[in-house]
This record gives C-alpha cells, structure tokens and sequence, in this order.
C-alpha cells in the first residue's frame, strides 16, 4: 500500500496501537501485507556486498531475533557512500513511494531530508524504547531539529581519516611501518619512494573515494577549526590554506592507480590487503574488510590518522528513518527499535568496524582497532566528514564530487577546481 502525507497520521496512530498490543504480548505480524500492520519492513541501505553486507546481516540476525514475526526484506543499492543510492531514494521518495526505512547520515545530510518532510520526528520512539540518554547529546543534536523532535535513530559512528597500509609492503622498500608522519610532506617523501620502486604509493578508487581523500587532505592542511571553518562560511575557499591543501591533494592523486575510477572502495582497500599497494585512505568500514580476510592489526595491516590529522577525530555516523508514508510503519519501528537497542548495536558494530553509537556498550566487545576508535572519539576534536553527509546537503556535495571528478581527470586545473569547490560551497 502506499500512503500520502494526508494518511499519514492515521497510519502512524495506528502504528502505535500496534506496539503497544505488542508490548502486551498481541500479534506483530497479524494485519498482513504492506497495511502498515508490523508484517515486513523493506530497509534501505547501500550495505550490499562484503563486508558492509556482513554487518548488515549481523543487525537483521538482531532484528529477527527481537521481531521473529517481521520479514525482513532487503532494499540494499550497491555504491559505496550511497552513490547510487542516494539517487534512486530519491526518485522513490519523490513518487511518494518510499521504503519502510531508510539509511540517512546524521548532520546535513538528514536535514535535507527533514527539510523536504520527507522523515517523521521519531522522539516518540526514543521514549518507548529508552533512547533517550543512550546516545551522546551532541550526536543527537545532529538528528534533531531546535524545537526537540528527532528524526532518526544512529546505528553506528565511523571514522573518515584512517591511512590503512601494508606493513610488508613498507618493509620491503626500507620504511618503517610504525612511522609516525607528522604531515603530510613528511608522508609524501615515502609515496616518493615508493613510486620511484614501481610499487603503487597510494590506492583510492571512483570520485567519491577521491572527495574522500580530499576531505582529509583540507583537515591535514588547515587544522580541524578552518576546516569546520570551510563549512559555515567562516574559512575562505578561495585563500591560500585551501589553495595548498588543493596542491597536496594533486601530488597525493599523481601517487595514485591509473585504473581508479573503476574501482569502488572494497577494491582499492584490497589493493592494500593483496600487497598491491602500500597505503589507502578509507573510512573505518575498511578495518572489516581486513578483518573479514583473517587480516591482523599491527601484523598484516595498520591504521593510523591521516598525516596531519592526529588528535581529530573525522567523523560520520548512519541512521535509519522512519519515511513519511512508509508502507509498513510498524515494520520499520520494529526496526528502529532494534538498531537502537545494546544488542542490536553491539552485534551490528562488531561486524561493520564502526563504534557504537550508543555509550553504554563494553568496549572489551569489540576489536583492537575499535577500541583505539572508541578513545578516540571520546577525547579527540571532532569534525564533520564531506562525503559522508555530515558536513553538507547533499546538492552540495555532489557538486563538490562533480568539480572533484573534472579535475581528476584532467578535465579542470586547480585554479579551475578551487574556484568551482568555492562555488560548490556557496550554494
Ligand atoms: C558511508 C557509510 C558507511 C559505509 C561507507 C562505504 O557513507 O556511512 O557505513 O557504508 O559509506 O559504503
């Protein structure tokens, strides 16, 4: 069935009368097919292959655990960062067809969403499921509008500025891989090396990698208060910080396979995990790729800031909605429970290498690498990552990935490029 916004409110008391029959042990599953009555929920993510999927099976395993009587069904779009996914939600939110529940990034991202009254406040669910104090506020802040409603429930918080590299690769052409590079010249000098043994320096793959690395080349270069700066107007895109961060991430892009923009992010990180490659600037989604190869820390691979970014914490964090007119309302508030509870958190964050959103998970839980990540986020300066959502609405990140793909591919300079990134940024 399909609701317009005019439905909506029906269907979302009914919703409610559901949960609590549920609660008082009633029947879930009991209206049937797509009436809004709890019998599937249609999730959409872009969590479709590999590892990203694995995490995603561990919080559906959650799910059918605490919600036995809900279907589970797949809406999962391949592209890494929701590069095609973002699109077709798009299209099927505007056709007043929505999934039951989607994946939206806290901060910029989900406002456009909230903007467009395209998501339901969920505050209520917070107080049903006791999520009220279970995340922390600033986060929450990024999922909530100044009047107190809350318009999603976060799975997970994930780091956007690791160097992933591959300690034999290093080894073997004479660099320590404990090296601490202090910045990013420091680095540059063994990409230099690297290239000049004909071995790939550095592994990045189609333009939304690029931005990727981009984003972490601007936090190395102006330090985490003018690269926040770069967000709220208040650092000039057009200044000369910019311009040299601009210079570093055309050096660090000549260091890079030719064959890039095929790739999407698994395989440029196997570059690093084959011994293909030395380094890979990736998102922490990359540490279960390694894992999910027997890969570990320290040994077969390492994780360390981004030169230049030590001390920052860059961050990201997925969320799930409940859509304006979702067909089954309850399915995907069954959901949201789930990805809200300690269970459901702990099982899918094991699996996906993020960290819990939620603050009362062990850490002894998790891997090596996450508890590094859980530290960090507790003491480091936090950031709002481009490319995943945080830091802008996603009609200027995909001008910024436009700008960023013309000049990649040699189709712009970099005064061209800055000027365009500059205009990206203007609106
Ligand atoms: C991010 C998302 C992560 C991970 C990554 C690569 O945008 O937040 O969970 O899936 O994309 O696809």
């Amino acid at each position: 069935m399909r609701v317009n916004r005019r439905m909506t409110a029906t269907v979302a008391t009914a919703a409610v009368l559901g949960l609590t029959l549920a609660a008082c042990g009633g029947d879930t599953g009991g209206e049937g097919g797509g009436e809004g009555g709890g019998s599937q929920v249609e999730v959409f993510t872009w969590w479709a292959a590999g590892s990203e999927k694995a995490g995603l099976d561990a919080l559906v395993g959650e799910f059918e655990n605490q919600h036995p009587d809900i279907e589970f069904v797949n809406g999962a779009v391949a592209g890494g960062a929701g590069s095609a996914a973002k699109d077709l939600l798009q299209t099927r939110l505007q056709a007043q067809d929505p999934p039951d529940t989607f994946q939206a990034h806290a901060g910029m991202e989900l406002q456009d969403y909230i903007d467009a009254a395209q998501i339901e406040d969920v505050s209520d669910l917070y107080d049903e499921f006791g999520l009220t104090d279970a995340f922390p506020a600033d986060l929450v802040d990024r999922l909530s509008t100044e009047d107190g409603a809350i318009y999603s429930v976060p799975s997970n918080v994930h780091r956007a500025n690791v160097v992933w590299a591959n300690p034999t690769v290093l080894e073997e052409n004479d660099i320590d891989p404990e090296a601490q590079y202090a910045d990013l010249d420091a680095w540059i000098a063994d990409l230099e090396k690297l290239e000049a043994a004909g071995v790939t320096p550095l592994s990045v793959g189609t333009t939304w990698t690029q931005v990727h690395l981009l984003e972490t080349v601007l936090l190395a270069g102006l330090g985490a208060e003018a690269y926040t700066g770069l967000w709220d107007g208040s650092t000039d895109w057009e200044g000369d910080e910019v311009t040299s961060a601009l210079e570093d991430f055309e050096t660090l892009m000549n260091f890079t396979n030719d064959d890039r923009d095929g790739l999407d992010w698994p395989e440029a990180t196997q570059m690093v995990i084959d011994g293909n490659a030395a380094f890979n600037v990736m998102g922490d989604w990359a540490v279960a790729a390694f894992e999910e190869q027997d890969k570990e820390l320290g040994t077969d691979f390492t994780a360390t800031p981004v030169p230049g970014t030590d001390g920052t914490f860059d961050f990201l964090a997925d969320s799930f909605t409940l859509p304006v007119g979702a067909p089954d309302a309850e399915g995907a508030k069954a959901w949201l429970e789930t990805v809200g509870s300690l269970e459901g958190q702990v099982a899918f964050n094991k699996a996906k290498g993020s960290i819990p959103a939620r603050t009362d998970a062990d850490p002894a839980e998790f891997s090596e690498y996450q508890q590094g990540a859980i530290e960090s986020f507790a003491n480091d300066t936090i950031v709002s990552s481009l490319a995943h959502g945080a830091a802008t609405p996603v009609a200027t990140l995909n001008a910024f990935s436009d700008a960023t793909s013309k000049f990649t591919t040699g189709a712009s300079d970099l005064a061209g490029y800055q000027s365009e990134l500059a205009a990206a940024a203007a609106g």
